[in-house]
């Protein structure tokens, strides 16, 4: 079947998506992210998610993670609040959060799947990566009458386990790939690659921005990190997936020199600032 009209992303768009600050504004009128992963040795992908939110805008982000990766989170960005998993009863509890990030270094053992289904039984939205999009591959309930409001951020093997299919089949046709699962899971799709589809059931985008410098562990986890702030800000979630998109890879563009090899993730987080303020 024809599909509908694919629109290419252009950095210009930003402008009328991104959030609008105030001179007078404060950091509750910015949004409040909690990012949910941080799991033994995997301190860093949520330290990411949380930073590369942190330099999207968002006016309070708070990590939920494993209490060995409580200490490196908190020690390398002091903006950071951070809180160790079953600690919730205190202050960052998940309806805190005005956007929830899930995922970043989540992993898949029992703790982790606790925190995926408590999370998943909030009305907020949110944005599922990595191991949560793992765990929902392996979960027979679906998450019903939020759907809408939830973005999945997959590469193409993690589509692959969605849907039930080869990696190869999934590669074969990314267009298919991507409304095969929405259809299926609902939300806003993200099928990331070099060259990004954007899917929410209406409007088909795509991204060809960013190089093969972000192809370095962790890049998916500072996306995660930007689109979530953009949902804690209040943007819609196509809003927040396409804007979000567009500056992770105008900031690895921006950060490309003297070549894609050894750039880090983190040499990114600095230029999402220029990103987010484009105008
Ligand atoms: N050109 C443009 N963009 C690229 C390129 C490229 N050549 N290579 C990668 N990217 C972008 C992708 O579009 C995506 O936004 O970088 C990001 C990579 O994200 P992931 O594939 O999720 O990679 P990673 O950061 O390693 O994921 C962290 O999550 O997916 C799991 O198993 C993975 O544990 C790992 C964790
Ligand atoms: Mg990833």
């Amino acid at each position: 079947p024809l599909a509908e009209t694919v629109v290419l992303l252009k950095p210009d768009r930003l402008k009328q998506w991104l959030p609008t600050r105030s001179q007078a504004s404060h950091k509750g009128d910015h949004g409040r992210l909690l990012v949910i992963g941080g799991n033994e040795g995997m301190a860093g992908a949520a330290r990411l998610a949380g930073e590369a939110a942190l330099r999207s805008g968002t006016g309070l982000v708070a990590v939920n993670c494993h209490r060995d990766s409580v200490v490196p989170v908190q020690f390398s960005r002091p903006e950071l609040m951070v809180r160790e998993w079953g600690a919730l009863a205190s202050a960052q509890k998940i309806p805190w959060a005005d956007a929830l990030v899930l995922g970043p270094g989540l992993g898949q053992c029992p703790a982790a799947l606790a925190r995926f289904r408590e999370a998943l039984s909030v009305p907020s939205p949110m944005l599922l990566d990595a191991d949560a999009l793992n765990l929902l591959a392996a979960s027979p309930k679906k998450r019903t009458q939020q759907d809408c409001n939830w973005i999945l951020t997959p590469h193409s093997g993690e589509a692959a386990r969605l849907l039930g299919q080869s990696v190869a089949k999934v590669e074969s046709d990314r267009f298919a790939a991507i409304r095969a699962l929405q259809q299926r899971y609902g939300g806003v799709v993200v099928l990331k690659g070099a060259g990004t589809v954007i899917y929410d059931g209406k409007e088909m985008a795509l991204a060809v921005v960013g190089n093969s410098g972000l192809a370095t562990g962790g890049s998916g986890d500072l996306l995660s990190g930007i689109i979530g702030g953009l949902l804690a800000q209040g943007l819609a979630p196509m809003q927040a997936a396409c804007a979000g998109v567009m500056i992770h890879g105008e900031a690895a563009d921006s950060a490309l020199a003297p070549g894609p090899r050894g750039m880090l993730p983190s040499d990114l987080l600095p230029e999402i600032r220029r990103w987010v303020n484009f105008e």
